[in-house]
């Protein structure tokens, strides 16, 4: 192995170029590709921006020709040499017309055999190339998605400063504050049997800027929620951070309109259309069974209850007598792909949202076959085809349950199901929308009470605001999520500015003033010195990156990510810690029943 010594780069691969032939450059990497022809060696040197060919001939220096013969792949190596045009150029790269004639070589590092090919596209299984991280982001396919990253924090920071928006950090260890998703909690060494939490988000502390006078603000925040991992969960994210004084729903949207417009164009060259569509929650779930509808395609939910509301079929019946609804999605044209097989395919879909089975109708050209409308009579399967606007070439596909919200999730998912599989949709197209006026609260049935929707912060719209104890489940908040694609891209709202109301906001939460005081006491006092209307709102900045980049996961645009079990597996953590580490902390450890 030998050493730089003066030897310095002069040039990245990609910025040698054709009006350079003749010149003597200097560039650095790793060997990607060696040919040895015996005469004359080849060698791909891969850097950061891309692929340049050494070429060693009988022109090359005997010692630096030698140092070649010695090259594998993955060597890192440093050549001085000067810009020639190739006899046989490669028109696939950007630096396919030229080469370097090298005249000296210097191998600054050997290389074990790795253990995948660096390369884009190779089939490699995902525990193999996040165990080996830096191998898997040496590829250019990887290197993509941070550079997206990249760019997309410094526009978002640029934009947000132009519009006097302040970076401000908060701070990482925070108290546990009951509501939300489960903490991650770190213990105090000094104070014994005390925890911090990592942060679910700045919430609290954003408001409180607000408070402080700074009323715009701005955060590329790092956030940590103990929950399920999925394509577009990570227990460790990134938000965009964003709070706002003076100011209601449509300013917090349109400023955030504005961003997304900015980082669309500069980007990916799209002009992203503003105001985006707003759609009601309640629109939303009736016509898309989602609070998060991708509006690429439309194949809506129909509510077909009344065209049944007399019928004896049990099904339906104890659907309706038990306060829930029968409801369709009708897929057009696809009578003859949907086969009886396929639609037991997507029987399984809608029981994992807890329907208790699909009744269909198949309108091929020459027959119609219906898993339930024999238990129909012919006005009822008559109202419900002119219902439902089924045609020859359709099929019709209900669910009923006495839960709206299942057949909601059944259908919404059975929806974005078909239109996968069938390609129902353009995937060059953004969609964007905001779905406004979200519930207050939900009833959750496990602990028995109410819980905030959005968060216990959330502002009631104006009509409401007297209904949050008489009747708290029909009240709407001045929330908003913005939606790309069927994905939940961000969410905000007005914050609750007047104390009073935020401890109503509590009590109907089911918080005694005792646990009101301790876990919020110091936010309640905060309010009564000075507080102005304020709101904002979150961009999940690894979906944001995800969707922009048009990959499948935001483990594609996050450096180290961890997987399904929330643990990383190129260091191996979570691991286990010194008897010492524990004994500071007066942590004792029981085995896991
Ligand atoms: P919320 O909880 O809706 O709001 O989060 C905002 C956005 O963050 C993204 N997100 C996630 N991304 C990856 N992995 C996760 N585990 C994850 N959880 C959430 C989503 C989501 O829309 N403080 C409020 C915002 C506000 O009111 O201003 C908040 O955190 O894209």
């Amino acid at each position: 192995m030998e050493t730089m010594g003066n030897m310095r780069r002069t040039h990245y691969s990609t910025r040698v170029t054709e009006e350079m032939v003749g010149q003597e450059v200097v560039v650095a990497g790793y060997i990607a590709k060696s040919r040895d022809l015996g005469a004359v060696i080849f060698c791909d040197v891969r850097d950061t921006k891309g692929i340049i060919q050494l070429n060693f001939n009988d022109e090359c220096p005997r010692d630096a020709f030698e140092k070649a013969k010695l090259l594998r792949t993955e060597y890192v190596v440093m050549a001085k040499g000067v810009v020639a045009l190739r006899e046989s150029p490669n028109n696939n790269i950007p630096t396919g017309k030229i080469e370097i004639l090298v005249k000296e070589l210097k191998i600054l590092s050997k290389a074990d055999t790795t253990p995948f090919e660096i390369k884009d596209n190779v089939n490699v299984n995902d525990e193999l190339r996040l165990k080996y991280r830096y191998l898997d982001l040496r590829r250019s396919n990887a290197h993509e998605g941070l550079l997206l990253r990249h760019r997309l924090a410094k526009i978002a920071r640029d934009y947000f400063d132009a519009n006097d928006f302040v970076e401000i950090e908060t701070p990482i260890l925070v108290k546990s504050t009951p509501e939300g998703a489960r903490d991650y909690v770190v213990p105090s060494r000094v104070q014994p049997n005390r925890f911090f939490a990592l942060p679910q988000s700045p919430q609290l502390y954003k408001q409180l800027l607000m408070l402080s006078d700074f009323d715009r603000y701005v955060q590329i925040a790092r956030c940590f929620r103990d929950e399920d991992l999925r394509a577009d969960r990570q227990p460790e994210f990134t938000q965009i951070d964003v709070e706002m004084a003076y100011v209601d729903e449509v300013d917090i949207q349109t400023m955030n309109e504005g961003f997304i417009k900015k980082a669309f164009k500069e980007v990916l060259d799209v002009d992203v259309p503003t105001p985006f569509p707003r759609m009601t929650y309640q629109k939303a779930m009736d016509d898309y069974g989602s609070d998060k509808p991708d509006t690429r395609f439309e194949m809506k939910l129909c509510d077909v209850s009344e065209c049944v509301a007399n019928t004896e079929f049990a099904v339906f019946r104890n659907a309706l007598d038990n306060g829930g609804s029968v409801r369709c999605i009708v897929a057009k044209g696809l009578a003859d792909k949907l086969t009886r097989k396929e639609i037991d395919k997507l029987t399984d879909v809608v029981k994992t949202y807890g329907a208790k089975g699909l009744a269909f109708t198949r309108m091929t050209a020459d027959a119609t076959s219906s898993s339930f409308e024999k238990f129909l009579t012919a006005e009822e399967i008559a109202a419900l085809h002119a219902k439902s606007g089924a045609e020859k070439g359709d099929v019709i596909l209900v669910v009923a349950s006495e839960e709206n919200s299942v057949v909601y999730a059944a259908l919404g998912a059975l929806r974005l199901a078909i239109a996968k599989k069938f390609e129902l949709f353009d995937p060059d197209q953004f969609n964007f929308l905001w779905v406004t006026d979200f519930p207050l609260f939900e009833f959750d049935k496990e602990e028995n009470r109410y819980v905030a929707v959005h968060h216990p912060f959330t502002m009631p719209k104006d009509e409401d605001i007297d209904k949050v104890e008489s009747d708290p489940g029909a009240c709407r908040a001045k929330a908003y999520d913005m939606v790309l694609n069927g994905v939940e891209l961000g969410g905000g709202s007005i914050r609750i500015n007047n104390p009073e109301l935020q401890q109503r906001m509590f009590k109907v939460l089911g918080f005694t003033e005792e646990r009101m005081q301790s876990s919020f006491g110091f936010l309640i006092e905060a309010y009564k010195y000075g507080a102005p209307p304020h709101g904002g709102m979150a961009y999940g900045f690894d979906r944001l990156c995800m969707l922009m980049g048009k990959k499948d996961s935001i483990r594609d645009v996050i450096a180290f990510p961890k997987v399904q079990n929330a643990s990383e597996l190129m260091t191996g953590c979570p691991d286990t810690i010194e008897q010492k580490q524990l004994d500071e902390l007066y942590i004792a450890l029981v085995e896991k029943q």
